[in-house]
């Protein structure tokens, strides 16, 4: 069984690796057809393997995925997990038929009141009364923080969550939040090629105590060594649209690859193991979340959790290069 810690310094206990679930309906690979079942069978081996952290959003489909979430969970599953869903993001049919289109018609609502409303939504097709985990997916620019966070309190008032929180946010805003009720936790990319958190957010959070979930911790698969060209990529799919995905940047990143690659032989690891056990190594209630909808891939993720990393090995994964080409 994996080991555990909790969500930050006052929430429940989760394995230190969870699973997230967006890839199952949404952003990648959409031309293949979606095998549910599969899906369904990750979900619930992620529990068997003591991956409790469940993590998905509204905007994912969007609400396919928490409709999927919902099945897996059916059926006596709901309280092994810890249920994490996402709020603030609002994307209609069109937006959802086109993954590459992330940021010029994608809408953040974080409005009281929408927020309010969003909530019921989740817990029906989440089959749920409450979920353990409720995220402000972002911060939207035109709502003081303090108010969707407000709202967000709110729902743990109501017995509709559990716990609350944030989504790609500076330590700034963190502590705004605290300011009205308590953060559990903070959701943002950190990876071996996506460091920033490092910086000021993540050690904030251990300060404080509070979670920090990596997301995207294989760097969307290419850390785990998925892709060596552009044409690699399935047709239909979001990464085509990211600047370290394009030809020239991808290559250039392969380097980074190579020696987690090589790392990986000497510690007797996979590529994606040894990519989650540097996340891993960052700090207490550090709990990513990678995703995956493929059983082998699950259970090689697994494994992750028992994996130390030398002093030597930390410190070369430390200093790989910086990539080629932005996040977004
Ligand atoms: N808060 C936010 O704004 C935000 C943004 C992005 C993501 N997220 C959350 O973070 C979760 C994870 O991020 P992500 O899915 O973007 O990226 P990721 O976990 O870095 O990578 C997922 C990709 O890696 C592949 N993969 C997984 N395990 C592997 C292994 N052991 N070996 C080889 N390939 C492997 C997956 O393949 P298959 O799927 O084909 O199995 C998938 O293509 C999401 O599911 C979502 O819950 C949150």
């Amino acid at each position: 069984m994996m080991r555990t810690t909790t969500l930050g310094s006052n929430g429940p206990e989760v394995g230190v690796i969870g699973l997230g679930c967006m890839g199952m309906t949404f952003s990648y690979d959409m031309e293949t057809p979606r095998d549910e079942a599969t899906s369904i069978a990750v979900i619930r081996q992620a529990l068997d393997l003591g991956m409790t952290l469940i993590d998905t959003a509204d905007a994912y489909g969007p609400h396919t995925n928490e409709e999927l979430v919902g099945r897996a969970l059916a059926g006596g599953h709901r309280d092994r997990a810890v249920l994490a869903t996402k709020v603030g993001i609002v994307r209609d049919s069109v937006e959802a038929a086109d993954p590459s289109n992330n940021s010029a018609d994608r809408a953040l609502d974080g409005r009281p009141e929408y927020i309010r409303a969003s909530i019921d939504g989740s817990l029906q097709r989440l089959g749920t009364d409450h979920v353990d985990l409720y995220q402000l997916h972002r911060v939207d620019p035109q709502v003081p923080l303090e108010e969707s966070w407000g709202a967000m309190a709110e729902t743990v008032a109501a017995g509709k969550a559990r716990h609350i929180g944030l989504s790609e946010v500076t330590a700034d805003e963190i502590k705004r939040a605290q300011a009205v009720h308590p953060v559990t936790s903070v959701q943002s990319e950190l990876s071996l090629w996506t460091r920033d958190a490092l910086a000021a957010v993540l050690p904030y959070c251990q300060e404080q105590g509070v979670a920090f979930l990596p997301f995207s911790p294989l760097g969307r698969g290419f850390l785990a060594g998925r892709f060596a060209s552009f044409d690699d990529l399935p047709r239909d799919d979001f990464r085509r649209g990211l600047p370290r995905f394009q030809q020239d940047a991808l290559r250039a990143n392969l380097a980074i690859v190579g020696r987690v690659r090589e790392i990986a032989a000497q510690a007797g690891a996979t590529p994606a193991q040894v990519a989650l056990a540097w996340v891993l190594a960052q700090g207490r209630y550090v709990v990513p979340i990678p995703g995956t909808k493929t059983p082998k891939y699950l259970a090689d993720n697994a494994g992750a959790g028992d994996l130390e990393l030398s002093a030597a090995h930390l410190a070369e994964l430390d200093a790989l290069p910086a990539p080629e080409g932005a996040r977004y």
